[in-house]
């Protein structure tokens, strides 16, 4: 069934796990991330980013998830990942989504308020939930170093102020991840993650997971991370798949026989994902 994230994210709170946030963008990966939280008996939120949605029709994709979602036994929150816009938000509203995120990142932090503070209007009043960010998550192609990269963190006492102005459900922060693939490892700033956590009574949101390795994602659980986004990581299995595919059988003209492995490959990553999160048998 239809459930916020702020209900998800809750429970994960109260048994210390984190959910599995998967990017969606077409019919076989929305089937792999239900595929996987029902073999998993897991919670799971399925989101869309912008892109995903330019790319696919918000009616499209608002249909195949509420269609994988209406038949399962596992909750599922469908959400919009990085709204950058009240009037995306609100389309999303009307397509259903239980879930938005508002990205104001990019502007100054009283403009990042008054715009997550419009959106949690809204939510209120129909009910759904609300992530917001604060510090730069950017991307691993940004080409920044890592002491510019810094002066992007989230801020421990800006956060708790930011929270306690917006009344947001749940913040993301930016604590060394980055969106897409990493060139070396990745390294978080944990010190910084629990100061965040002491001050911030919401739950925390860790985007650009893919490439994380496993220990360094289970430890920014302990510290208080509930919500974990996943899409670089899929993509490459399910590309991968398919380059396979190809190359066994390269006169393959039939897209279920390349498309079909390869949403059994975003299954098995997706699997993998939710057990290190610690969300198996959570449903
Ligand atoms: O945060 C970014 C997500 O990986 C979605 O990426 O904007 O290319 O759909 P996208
Ligand atoms: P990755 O592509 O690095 O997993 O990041 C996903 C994300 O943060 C979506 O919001
Ligand atoms: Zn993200
Ligand atoms: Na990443």
């Amino acid at each position: 069934p239809l459930v916020t994230t702020a209900h998800l994210l809750q429970a994960a709170a109260a048994g210390g796990y984190a959910v599995g946030a998967f990017n969606c963008n077409n019919m076989e990966i929305v089937q792999a991330i239900i595929t996987a939280a029902e073999a998993e008996n897991a919670p799971v939120i399925l989101q869309a980013s912008q892109g995903a949605i330019k790319y696919a029709g918000l009616d499209f994709i608002a249909a195949l998830a509420k269609t994988a979602i209406g038949r399962t036994r596992v909750p599922v929150a469908l959400h919009l990942d990085h709204g950058t816009s009240f009037e995306q938000v609100v389309r999303c509203v009307a397509a259903g989504f239980s879930s938005v995120m508002i990205d104001g990142s990019r502007l100054p932090f009283a403009e990042n308020v008054a715009l997550t503070k419009q959106v949690v209007s809204v939510a209120r009043a129909v009910g759904i939930s609300v992530e917001a960010e604060l510090g730069r998550i950017g991307g691993t192609e940004d080409n920044i170093s890592v002491a510019e990269a810094e002066a992007f963190f989230t801020d421990p006492d800006e956060a708790a102020r930011f929270v306690a102005e917006t009344g947001v459900d749940a913040l993301a922060v930016a604590i060394g991840t980055a969106h897409g693939r990493y060139k070396g490892e990745p390294r978080l700033d944990f010190e910084r993650l629990s100061q965040i956590a002491a001050k911030v009574k919401i739950p925390l949101v860790m985007h650009g997971s893919s490439g994380v390795p496993a220990d360094a994602v289970r430890e920014a659980i302990r510290r208080g991370i509930r919500k974990v986004n996943i899409d670089t990581d899929i993509r490459q299995a399910f590309t991968e798949k398919v380059r396979a595919v190809l190359a066994a059988a390269p006169d393959e003209i039939d897209p279920r026989k390349i498309l079909g492995p390869a949403r059994e490959a975003a299954v098995e990553i997706i699997r993998e994902k939710i057990r290190i999160f610690g969300s198996a048998n959570r449903a």
